[in-house]
């Protein structure tokens, strides 16, 4: 599994207007920041001039969906491509609030994968289980199953890159995070599940699993120390940018 720079993602869902991305944006273009990869993914309306802002500096571009299909009448949607000639790099693919509002299936977020790897963009795929499935004992199989769903049959080449964030639903803007144990562990399933389904080389060549649900600056850097894990999606914590710069500074 690729560990070298950890990788840090914003997620802003539906949080912030066009005014206030922008200047969260320029707030955080102007650091620098050489001990970690900085992704922000603000709304498909702030795209392009988020984009141009950070032209002049390192921090990537990502979006927090795309379609499964490259072009046609699908009214609303946006292709992977257009995310691509707007300057993005990552797409968030299936998170649990996409899966729980809008019923994104598996087999939706398997579709986006594909689309999104042949526009170039780098899925992150999101899994986790929820607390009623916490309960009844079925964690694993829940991240076995989204994980393998979302790449099985996939033609990965080496240069096409995915990164595999695992949140536990319960615990997305809780406040709280999960116990370091138990997101190793849970990492540890979804490598294994990897291994299942693509050539040892792959999994350890293109694959980046790392956490989301209530990472702050306080406990980031214990994530990121996990073996496996090689990062962070950070929701409620990004959206300040005294907060963020200093999350991705205690890295
Ligand atoms: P949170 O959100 O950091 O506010 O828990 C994470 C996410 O939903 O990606």
């Amino acid at each position: 599994m690729v560990k070298n720079k950890p990788i840090i993602i914003a997620n802003w869902k539906m949080k912030l207007g066009i005014p206030e991305t922008l200047e969260l944006t320029k707030a955080i273009s102007k650091k620098k920041f050489p001990k970690a990869e900085v992704v922000i993914c603000p709304s498909f309306v702030s795209l392009s001039e988020a984009g141009s802002i950070l032209k002049r500096s390192e921090i990537k571009l990502g979006a927090q969906d795309c379609f499964w299909e490259s072009q046609g009448a699908y009214t609303g949607e946006v292709s992977a491509y257009y995310l691509r000639e707007i300057g993005c790099d990552y797409v968030i693919l299936g998170h649990s609030e996409r899966r729980k509002y809008l019923n994104e299936t598996d087999e939706m977020v398997h579709q986006k994968t594909r689309m999104a790897l042949s526009a170039n963009l780098t899925p992150i795929i999101c899994v986790g289980e929820t607390f009623s499935q916490r309960q009844e004992g079925a964690k694993d199989y829940i991240l076995i199953k989204q994980t393998v769903k979302a790449l099985e049959g996939i033609d990965l080449q080496l240069d096409k890159k995915v990164i595999i964030a695992y949140e536990p639903v319960w615990v997305i803007g809780s406040g709280q995070a999960i116990a370091l144990s138990e997101a190793e562990a849970a990492h540890q399933v979804i490598r294994q599940s990897l291994f299942d389904i693509f050539p040892s080389s792959i999994v350890e060549n293109n694959f980046r699993i790392i956490y989301g649900g209530s990472v702050d600056s306080e406990n980031v850097k214990e994530f990121i120390n996990l073996e496996n894990t090689s990062g962070v999606l950070v929701g409620g914590a990004s959206l300040n940018s005294e907060e963020f710069i200093k999350l991705i500074e205690a890295v």
